[in-house]
């Protein structure tokens, strides 16, 4: 099989990181099903992208925590195009509050989003991947697993149950042509972090801020054949943050 011809579905895949591994993907041969939970104006902007450099892709409106939503969205592509070769689950809110004042309710989206939408998504492309006997799904997870900042426990303990669900999930498939790994982005300036960004500058450990370019070209490698000997992995990429905070002036936390 070649790339050219394989399906990826990107959720999360209107703005910031997940619109690079769109637009990475696509470059690479892939069709891409763009699949926004608002943002129908920058969805279609990315399929527009993706169109004009000679690619192919689709924008989807789907909250990935609609189990039903979710189910019909990706029998639709599966039929339409034949099959779903990988899947990169990216979308995710956040929502930094001190525990105390953490409200069920905002638990709950956070979790919802952050880590039942990756298990709803993967069972739904599950069935379909297995039937090839090949398929990549690439969670996106967080360095807030490893280094929390105060206000993080629903966020952190999402991508940590994330990067747990891929290490159990392909222990479950892996042998039948399935890969699963995650990449836990350290600071990317995206929508989501902008106001951090600006507030923060450069961070003190050294590390520059990251690109969503950055992550993309690492979700890209995880959804070919050349990453085929790679499961159940996370891997960080931060520029270094993690195994420079414990240097004089490094560790200080977003
Ligand atoms: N930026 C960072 O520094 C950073 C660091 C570590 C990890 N990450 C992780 O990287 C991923 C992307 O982050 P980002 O910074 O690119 O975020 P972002 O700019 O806020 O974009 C979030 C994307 O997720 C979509 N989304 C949110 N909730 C959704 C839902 N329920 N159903 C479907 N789509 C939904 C949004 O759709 P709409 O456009 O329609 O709203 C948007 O496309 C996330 O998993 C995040 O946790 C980011």
């Amino acid at each position: 099989m070649t790339e050219h011809h394989r399906v990826a579905i990107v959720t999360g895949g209107s703005r910031g990181i997940g619109r690079a591994v769109s637009l990475r993907l696509a470059r690479d041969g892939h069709r891409v099903h763009v699949v926004y939970r608002e943002a129908a104006d920058e969805a279609a902007k990315v399929v527009q992208e993706i169109e004009s450099a000679g690619g192919s892709a689709r924008a989807h409106r789907a909250d990935v925590a609609d189990e039903a939503r979710v189910n019909a969205l990706v029998d639709e592509i599966a039929e339409q195009d034949g099959g779903v070769h990988v899947l990169v689950n990216n979308a995710a809110v956040i929502d930094d509050r001190l525990l105390l004042l953490t409200g069920t309710a905002g638990w709950e989206h956070v979790l919802r989003t952050n880590l039942t939408g990756p298990f709803l998504t993967s069972r739904a492309a599950l069935p379909v991947m297995l039937d090839q006997g090949w398929g990549r799904i690439v969670n996106i997870s967080s360095n807030s697993v490893r280094i929390p900042g105060p206000g993080q426990s629903a966020y952190a303990a999402s991508k940590g149950g994330l990067e747990a669900l891929t290490r159990a999930l392909a222990a479950e498939v892996g042998h039948k042509g399935i890969r699963i790994n995650t990449v836990a982005p350290g600071k990317v300036r995206t929508d989501m972090t902008t106001a951090v960004a600006d507030l923060l500058g450069e961070d003190g450990a050294g590390t520059r801020w990251g690109v969503p370019e950055d992550i993309g070209s690492v979700v890209a490698f995880l959804a070919g054949d050349e990453a085929d000997y790679i499961q159940g992995q996370t891997i960080t990429v931060d520029g270094g943050r993690l195994v420079m905070r414990n240097r004089p002036g490094g560790g200080r936390s977003a």
